[in-house]
């Protein structure tokens, strides 16, 4: 390993480190969901996402399975060259149909998946170079916004930029605002956004999502507390903690909490962190949204809304957004 990489990999579970500690001495305990996705993670996540009880996947998926051409043509209509650039692309598993029909329509354009997790990149790459032979692709391991920059600064074609999945939805109403603030910031006038929201819906569909009847969704929860104790050095018993998941239909905040269940102490390191009985840690929200909230949030962070692609049920929708 060079010493650049060597540095790099110690900063990075330094930073893991750092984040854990800070957040676990919070008066209220929290963790980054950005954890979660660790090669395990990963895996339990596609798992979530063929599940019966999480519609997220199979909603969105419908949208970029019937509505390719559609979608194809909002990319395409302006006639110059672009980069499309995916955030948090996990998997790809819907991007595939608009990445195949932009190479059907004989589209000259580059492909860059950003994710945090080198893991499912790699399984990306094998999918995108068995599936799409022609593709140009470039893997970008990395958090959103440091990778964005760094293509932007690269290259001066027109941006088209996805963020699907509801990712958007892993942040506050603040965060989220930001974050597309941000976003618009880093783009030119004229680059496009495509993001996928998850809407609101009957109050128990949503809760069910989250607290699957399979336990998957509970599984993924404690396996950052596993990846602790491998990367941090930590000795959480995993049997001492219970995944908890509320929705609140008024804020459309969907909340997910690991619950100790006993008075007990944990050493991660050289760190040792109290827990009482029955205290929660926050582990992530999936924030819901009405149409009303998500064309609010295109126009408060400098875009304009062009198109929005629902799927049949109307659970979800795909939103194309232009910079101003
Ligand atoms: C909920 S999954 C969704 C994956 C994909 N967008 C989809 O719709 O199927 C979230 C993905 O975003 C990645 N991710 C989470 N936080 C990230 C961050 N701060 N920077 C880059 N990737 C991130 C995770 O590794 C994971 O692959």
């Amino acid at each position: 390993m060079s010493l650049l990489l060597e540095q790099l990999v110690l900063t990075q579970s330094q930073l893991f480190l750092k984040d854990v500690i800070e957040g676990l001495r919070l008066d209220q305990k929290e963790l980054s969901s950005k954890y979660f996705y660790d090669a395990e993670g990963d895996l339990l996540f596609q798992q979530i996402m063929a599940s019966e009880d999480y519609y997220l996947t199979r909603c969105e998926e419908d949208i970029f399975r019937n509505k390719t051409s559609e979608l194809t043509l909002a990319i395409t209509n302006r006639g110059t060259l672009f980069d499309l650039i995916e955030l948090g692309a996990g998997d790809g598993s819907k991007t595939l149909f608009l990445l195949k029909e932009l190479i059907d329509q004989g589209e000259d354009f580059d492909f860059f998946p950003i994710d945090i997790s080198k893991n499912i990149l790699e399984i990306l790459g094998q999918n995108l170079q068995e599936s799409l032979p022609e593709l140009s692709f470039h893997l970008t391991e990395g958090d959103y916004f440091e990778a964005l920059r760094e293509i932007v600064t690269a290259s001066h074609k027109r941006k088209v930029v996805l963020f699907l999945g509801s990712n958007i939805g892993n942040m506050s109403p603040g965060e989220s605002l930001e974050f597309c603030r941000h976003l618009s910031d880093l783009l030119s006038p004229g680059d496009l956004v495509i993001m996928g929201f998850d809407l609101r819906k009957n109050p128990a569909t949503i809760l069910r999502a989250y607290s699957d009847r399979e336990g998957i969704t509970s599984k993924f929860n404690l396996n950052l507390l596993r990846r602790i104790n491998r990367e941090l050095g930590g000795d959480f018993n995993l049997s001492q903690f219970e995944h908890y998941q509320s929705y609140d239909p008024i804020s459309g905040a969907c909340k997910s909490y690991l619950v100790s269940l006993s008075d007990q102490k944990v050493t991660i390191g050289d760190q040792i962190i109290l827990f009482k009985e029955n205290e929660p840690i926050y582990m992530e929200v999936s924030q819901k949204f009405s149409p009303e909230e998500i064309d609010a949030l295109a126009v408060n962070s400098g875009f304009s809304v062009i198109a929005n692609w629902y799927d049949s049920k109307k659970w979800f929708v795909d939103a194309i957004w232009e910079v101003q």
